[in-house]
């Protein structure tokens, strides 16, 4: 099969990774792929989401199989655009991904189908937002754009003038553009986060192994929040208890309501989750793979993904098998020192992994006069899977030390809530 993986990050070189030992995989392109993925597809130069191009390249080039990985091209109608020329595609149409593509939309949803979630309410003028902050006067508080801000557009407000201020940006200043024409003002949750990845189909859905993000970028979760700066799996708070009354509470209704609303989701399915003190609530939901969550969820996977894929596009998830080992996996993002604010690129990469059981998922590099350099803030995501959290993560960091560049930042301390949590402390 010729298949084609459209975007070009840490989460896409992992699929593409995991594509290319299925047995039916000939030839993979990556648009536009990275200076890692390179070494695995072909890469071409086409932006994820110029989606004329990427159907023209489809036609062009024999494609069987797509995978539309990124938020932005799935949003902007990818899938429809591939599937009308006849290009089976994993990843859900534009009227499915809008429940990540508008935060109005997704918490309206979980009202309507009583899906557990922070209590909210939208503005469309950013006076009456103001006003019932104010009235509330409850704090802190999460304002948030209504459409795409490259995961920037979540403020917690910690006293008024705070919520004052975001509120302005995103609707007056427009920071984010029209994602911010309305806001949800929403009720602040407590508690530890769960990522929790599942495929379906429409019909079957079923929950990949649980992860755990850490979006600041400093250690002690300090400093800014960033893309994500490591990841382990399974997350040691998603306890079987827990697992069981998500399926039962939000995965199993979520897919529901979708197709009641005449919008079903085929795809990956993101739950972004908050175990709060009255039990597990929504915190967003993505319309795809996580970054860097998919960088320890796939290691993981022991089935063939390309035959998952398909089976959702076909609708017959029922039908194939779908597991994942008992071990544990961790990705330790190595960064451009500066990032998330500004920071120096263009720096050559060396890499010396000989570890069977580790994997450097490039994310911000690219391919220069034959040499790999950084290219982005977040320059890769080194991973490693072992028998145990513990084992992962020494395994995981002893690999970054054979990943250099010059300005290389990374955090020390991944995973280690996790394994106090793990050991009960
Ligand atoms: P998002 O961009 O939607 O993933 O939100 C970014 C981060 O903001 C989440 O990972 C949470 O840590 C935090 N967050 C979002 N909504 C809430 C909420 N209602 N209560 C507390 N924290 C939240
Ligand atoms: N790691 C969070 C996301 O992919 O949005």
């Amino acid at each position: 099969m010729n298949i084609m993986v459209i975007g070009g990050g840490g989460r896409e070189h992992a699929i593409v990774h995991k594509l290319a030992m299925s047995p039916k995989a000939d030839k993979i392109y990556a648009l536009p792929g990275n200076g890692g993925i390179a070494s695995q597809a072909e890469c071409v130069n086409i932006g994820a989401t110029d989606i004329e191009k990427i159907v023209e390249f489809a036609k062009n080039n024999a494609i069987d199989f797509a995978v539309v990985a990124p938020d932005d091209p799935l949003v902007l109608g990818a899938v429809d655009a591939l599937n009308e020329i006849g290009v089976k595609c994993f990843g859900p149409r534009a009227n499915a991904a809008i429940i990540e593509g508008s935060k109005v939309f997704s918490k309206n949803l979980m009202k309507k189908y009583n899906i557990p979630t922070a209590g909210y309410e939208v503005f469309d003028k950013s006076a009456d937002a103001i006003s019932y902050i104010e009235k509330e006067n409850k704090f802190p508080v999460v304002i948030k754009a209504d459409g795409l801000a490259l995961g920037k557009g979540v403020v917690i407000a910690q006293d008024f003038a705070e919520a004052k201020d975001a509120v302005n940006m995103i609707m007056e200043d427009k920071v984010f553009g029209k994602s911010g024409n309305n806001v949800v003002v929403e009720e602040f949750l407590t508690g530890p986060e769960v990522s929790v990845l599942c495929f379906t189909d429409g019909k079957t859905l079923v929950p990949m192994v649980s992860s755990m993000d850490h979006k600041r970028v400093g250690d002690g979760d300090t400093g800014p929040n960033t893309g994500g700066m490591g990841t382990v799996a399974p997350n040691p708070c998603y306890t079987k208890e827990i697992a069981d009354e998500c399926m039962k509470t939000i995965f199993i209704p979520t897919m529901d309501a979708m197709n009641k609303e005449g919008r079903t989701f085929k795809g990956c399915l993101y739950f972004g989750l908050m175990i709060t003190p009255n039990g597990p609530k929504v915190i967003e939901y993505n319309c795809r793979f996580g970054d860097p969550e998919t960088q320890v969820v796939l290691p993981l996977l022991e089935s063939d993904l390309l035959e998952i894929m398909m089976a959702v596009e076909e609708e017959r998830l029922s039908e194939v098998e779908v597991k994942f080992s008992d071990g544990a996996a961790a990705c330790v993002v190595v960064a451009s020192k500066g990032y998330p604010k500004a920071y120096d690129k263009g720096f050559e990469v060396t890499e010396k992994i000989s570890d069977a059981d580790c994997f450097v998922y490039h994310a911000g590099t690219s391919l220069k006069d034959g040499k790999v350099v950084t290219s982005g803030g977040r320059v890769a995501g080194v991973t490693a899977r072992a028998e145990n959290l513990e084992e992962a993560l020494k395994k995981a960091y002893k690999a970054t030390e054979g990943f250099e560049f010059e300005n290389k930042y990374m955090r020390t301390d991944i995973g280690q809530r996790a394994l106090a949590i793990k050991n009960g402390k």
